[in-house]
């Protein structure tokens, strides 16, 4: 493929390259059907740790392992053509040390072919990411929120009010003087999100933290509406996929237990018609 294929795919300095211009779209993808999906609209396709809860029923993303990671990531890579992978680096992987971080990343980027990670945390993992970033590993950082560390924060709340907003000011500036290529911001208020975002020069990816943002992320299952229970106020359904997949899957149930389903369109004949006289 050549550099100016319309068909190459996104990289990190293109995503970089964005700030200030068209909103960059992303949703997380877990699967080929969905990356294939996903590509079709979306800039990145992000392999979110949030896989533990949405596809493994997992209470949290703290039990995600490397090996899942890995294998979701690989379907997706196969389900992109032109949007740009990011892979979630899971809990456990890259804050004991950069040298641990590195040794993770490499192999997430080796083992999937995705060129890029994201990790959680923002002052206190500007030298983990500059690690990674120095030798070969783009990274998209996640500060605000960041569900890996839901323990120590006391729940999925808001991070920014207050006596935080400097805090969280002070982490985005860090990780992208650490050289990340791009941070999300995740349940940042709205105003803070739009200062940060005027505040840095790379793009700030937001989840529910407003307009200001530089782009978008959503969990593909939330806005689809595949949850029928599960509602953030920061989730906008675009569609209530749950309720059609639980009415269809009701209908089958009723159509085999009246044995009106399979019909005769859906089953082999004992014999094949026979074939008429060629004219
Ligand atoms: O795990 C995830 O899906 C995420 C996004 C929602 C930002 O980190």
């Amino acid at each position: 493929m050549s550099a100016t294929s319309p068909l190459r795919p996104v990289l990190p300095p293109d995503i970089r390259a964005r700030k200030g211009s068209a909103p960059l779209v992303v949703l997380t993808a877990y699967t080929t059907p969905m990356a294939r999906l996903v590509d079709a609209h979306c800039d990145i396709a992000l392999v979110g740790d949030s896989l533990g809860m949405v596809l493994h029923g997992l209470p949290s993303t703290l039990g995600v392992t490397m090996e899942m990671m890995i294998l979701h990531g690989r379907s997706v890579v196969r389900g992109c053509g032109k949007a740009m992978v990011v892979i979630d680096m899971p809990f456990g992987s890259y804050e004991e040390s950069p040298e641990q971080a590195y040794r993770n990343a490499a192999r997430l980027m080796a083992e999937t072919g995705a060129p890029a990670v994201k990790l959680e945390g923002g002052a206190h993992m500007a030298d983990t990411i500059a690690f990674l970033t120095k030798r070969g590993v783009p990274v998209m950082a996640h500060v605000g929120l960041t569900p890996q560390a839901v323990n120590t924060l006391g729940g999925y709340k808001v991070v920014g009010r207050d006596d935080e907003a400097d805090r969280v000011m002070q982490d985005a500036l860090a990780v992208q003087e650490a050289g990340a290529f791009s941070v999300v911001l995740e349940k940042v208020p709205m105003g803070l999100a739009g200062r940060i975002t005027k505040a840095l020069d790379i793009p700030t990816i937001g989840i529910g933290a407003g307009v200001g943002c530089d782009g978008q992320v959503l969990v593909i299952d939330d806005m689809l509406g595949l949850f029928t229970e599960f509602r953030p106020k920061f989730v906008k359904r675009y569609a209530e996929l749950g309720r059609t997949a639980d009415e269809a899957i009701a209908t089958y149930a009723a159509e085999v237990r009246a044995c009106t389903f399979p019909a005769d369109e859906h089953s082999f004949p004992d014999q094949l018609p026979a074939k008429g006289p060629k004219s």
